[in-house]
C-alpha cells in the first residue's frame, strides 16, 4: 500500500449469501445446503474419516458446479472498487468467484475447491482447476491426496492473517454470512473501535449488542451498489492534482 491509499483499506468479509445470486446455494437458508446434506457428514474432518468416498464425490460435484456458474454484480463492484480503495477480502467461500471477478488480494478462510492437497503435509497444495480428484489419488510423495477445505473439527490456519487484516481496516463490510460460523464470526471482534462498518444481508444477521454496523438490507448485488454509493459519498477518491 502506498502513502496515497492510507486511510483507505476496506476490508470485506464474504459468506455464501455473496455467491448466491450466481446460483451456488447458501448453507444455512431454506433450501440451503445443509437442509439437503448432513454438515457431519461432508464437511467435518470426522466425516472424511468414516467415509472420505462420500466426501470426495460431495466436493467432486461443488466444483464441477462451479465451472458453470459466473461472478455476480456483487462480486465484479467489490473488484471493481480496487479502483479506489485497498481492497482486502476475507472469505469463507471456497469458490473462486471473487478472485474470477478481478479481485486481487482474497484470503480464503475455509479452502479453495479448485485445489486439493496431501492429507499428511497441508503445505502441499495442487491447483487441479475444475477437474475431478478421484477417491485413492496420491500426491507425488505417496500420500492419499484431500480436498483442500477447512472442515469443522480443524484448525482455520488462515484466521490469525484476517484478524490482521481486519485490525488494519479502515472500512469494514461484511457481506452474505449468517455468521454463525468461528472463528470467522469473531471476526467483526478484531475492527478498531470507530471504524465504519457496513453489512449486506437479505435477511436479519444476529450483531453483537454494542456494534455500529450500518445495515443494508438487500441482495449482494443491489446491496452492493448501495455500499459503493455510500464509500464514494463519505470516502471521495483523492484528488490526484493533490499528490
Ligand atoms: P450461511 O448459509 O450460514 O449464511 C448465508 C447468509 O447469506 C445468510 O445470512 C443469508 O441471509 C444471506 N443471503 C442469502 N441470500 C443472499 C443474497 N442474495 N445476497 C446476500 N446475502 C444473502 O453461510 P455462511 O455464513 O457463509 O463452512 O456459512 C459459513 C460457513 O458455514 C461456510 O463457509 C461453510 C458452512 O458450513 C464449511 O463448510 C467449513
Amino acid at each position: 500500500m502506498n502513502g496515497d491509499e492510507r486511510g483507505r483499506r476496506l476490508v470485506v468479509l464474504t459468506g455464501a449469501g455473496m455467491s448466491a445470486e450466481s446460483g451456488l446455494k447458501t448453507f444455512r437458508d431454506a433450501g440451503g445446503l445443509w437442509e439437503e446434506y448432513d454438515v457431519m457428514e461432508v464437511a467435518s474432518i470426522e466425516g472424511w474419516h468414516r467415509n472420505p468416498k462420500l466426501m470426495t464425490e460431495f466436493y467432486n460435484q461443488r466444483r464441477e458446479q462451479l465451472a458453470h456458474v459466473e461472478p455476480n454484480l456483487g462480486h465484479r463492484i467489490l473488484a471493481e472498487l480496487e479502483g479506489f480503495f485497498d481492497v482486502g477480502i476475507v472469505t469463507q467461500n471456497v469458490d473462486n468467484l471473487h478472485e474470477r471477478a478481478g479481485s486481487t488480494k482474497v484470503l480464503h478462510l475455509h479452502g479453495e475447491l479448485t485445489k486439493v492437497r496431501s492429507v499428511r503435509d497441508e503445505t502441499r497444495v495442487r491447483d487441479i482447476g475444475y477437474s475431478r480428484m478421484e477417491f485413492g489419488e496420491t500426491d507425488t510423495d505417496g500420500s492419499p491426496l484431500r480436498p483442500h477445505i477447512v472442515w469443522f473439527g480443524e484448525a482455520v490456519p488462515m484466521i490469525a492473517e484476517a484478524s490482521r487484516w481486519v485490525a488494519g481496516a479502515d472500512i469494514f463490510a461484511v457481506v452474505g454470512t449468517s455468521l454463525n460460523v468461528y472463528p470467522a464470526a469473531g471476526l467483526i471482534h478484531d475492527l478498531r473501535p470507530g471504524t465504519p462498518a457496513f453489512l449486506i444481508d437479505p435477511n436479519e444477521v444476529a450483531l453483537p449488542s454494542k456494534s455500529h454496523f450500518t445495515v443494508i438490507r438487500a441482495g449482494a448485488g443491489h446491496g452492493m451498489e448501495l455500499l459503493r454509493e455510500k464509500l464514494m459519498d463519505l470516502f471521495p477518491a483523492p484528488d490526484p492534482r493533490q499528490r
